[in-house]
């Protein structure tokens, strides 16, 4: 997929997940192959002029973690444009700004969904930004603030004369959250509303059979994955094998799933050093338990994890604990096997009930 300046190796996207889509995760999920371009979490631009700790420690890289965007936030248009003048400096490959934050601090400062009520001011932000760099910029909004407003193919058509490269959609308005469905047909129109620039739907794609659907229902160039990937870190892989042969890969099991969970803490305690590595890591683990089926005995130790070696305890208690629900096969026994998350647009009957659509990450940024 052309993407700007550069080619993608599919049209499959990693959103910004803040707190989650950090250089562990991103290498992690690159390892299992399928992803286009992944996206770190959202940074604050001055904060990154500033070159504060926490801001530098955001955009860490690899040479295995390319192609990469970081995103910022901010709304002064010469410290977005100063901040995308250094991370191009850096070699970043592209830079992606924020617009659909609904979190309080962001919209506070004028960041976040409260630059598409303001579009002649963003665009002139955005252009300023385009013409400062030659990195692709690009935007990440959602589809307005409520449904009475519904402002992203206007500002997709301003944000494309103003030069982005590319634009991401979330289908929701800033008002649901992450509440009721993905429009689909808003993330359509937003496609229309621009000639050229490649619009990447996203919102609620678990599975690839729901990719497919966005990409086919929207007419939108690739699609971004953000929770469909903590739940299912394969998702890419399966999802481009998918679109290209039309055959859904089989489950992945139990061990393949450990095997990777391992890789993942591994990293984070290479890249965060052992006790924040692990700290973080407790938030992370119960999503891999999500398919493991019954795993309280697993969640409730890992939620207190602090070193790697207890790590492997837990896992071995854990191992010990689970055997009580399979099958002589090592299999699950049917009725311990977890129930697939439902993709809000792909529910049949439209009622699917609330517990099995995919969770959101609790803590600070709950309100995403
Ligand atoms: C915990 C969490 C953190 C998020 N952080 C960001 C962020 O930093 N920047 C951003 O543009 N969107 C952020 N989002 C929104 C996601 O990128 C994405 O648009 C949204 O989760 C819908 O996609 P999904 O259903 O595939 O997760 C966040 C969402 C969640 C749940």
């Amino acid at each position: 997929m052309r993407f700007g300046t550069m080619t993608l190796q599919s049209n499959l996207f990693l959103s910004p997940l803040a707190g989650y889509t950090n250089l562990p995760f991103r290498l992690t999920v690159r390892e299992l192959g399928g992803l286009g371009l992944a996206t770190t979490d959202l940074v604050n631009a001055r904060s990154l002029l500033e070159k504060r700790p926490k801001a530098l420690k955001m955009i860490e890289t690899s040479p295995t973690d390319q192609p990469l965007a970081v995103q910022l936030f901010g709304s002064i248009p010469e410290e977005m444009r100063d901040a995308a003048i250094y991370l191009e400096s850096l070699g970043i490959q592209s830079v992606d700004i924020n617009m659909g934050c609904p979190v309080r601090k962001v919209c506070r400062v004028g960041g976040g969904s409260a630059m598409m009520t303001e579009l002649s001011r963003t665009a002139a932000l955005v252009k300023g930004m385009v013409d400062a760099v030659r990195i692709p910029i690009t935007a990440k909004m959602r589809l307005g603030w409520d449904e009475q407003n519904i402002t992203a193919p206007e500002l997709a058509r301003a944000l494309e004369d103003a030069g982005v490269a590319a634009l991401f959609v979330h289908g929701r308005t800033r008002e649901q959250g992450f509440s009721g469905t993905v429009n689909l047909s808003g993330i359509g129109a937003v496609v229309r509303a621009v000639r050229k620039v490649p619009v990447i739907g996203n919102g609620d794609i678990t599975t690839p059979s729901a990719a497919k659907r966005m990409l086919e229902n929207t007419g939108c160039a690739g699609v971004s994955i953000g929770r469909g990937a903590f739940y299912n870190p394969w998702i890419f892989q399966q999802t481009l094998h998918y679109l290209n042969s039309g055959e859904l890969l089989p489950g992945l099991d139990f061990e393949a799933r450990v095997r990777v969970m391992c890789r993942h803490l591994d990293l984070m305690v290479q890249i965060f050093g052992e006790a924040l590595g692990c700290r973080m890591f407790r938030k992370v683990a119960p999503w891999y338990a999500k398919q493991f089926g019954p795993a309280n005995e697993f969640n409730k130790r890992v939620v207190l994890l602090s070193s790697r070696a207890e790590f492997d305890e837990i896992l071995g208690h854990y191992r010990h604990w689970r055997s009580q629900f399979l099958e002589e096969t090592g299999e699950l026994k049917p009725r311990f096997r977890p129930v697939p998350v439902s993709t809000s647009f792909m529910a049949e009957s439209g009622n699917t009930p609330p517990a099995q659509r995919i969770p959101v990450p609790k803590g600070p940024v709950e309100v995403w």
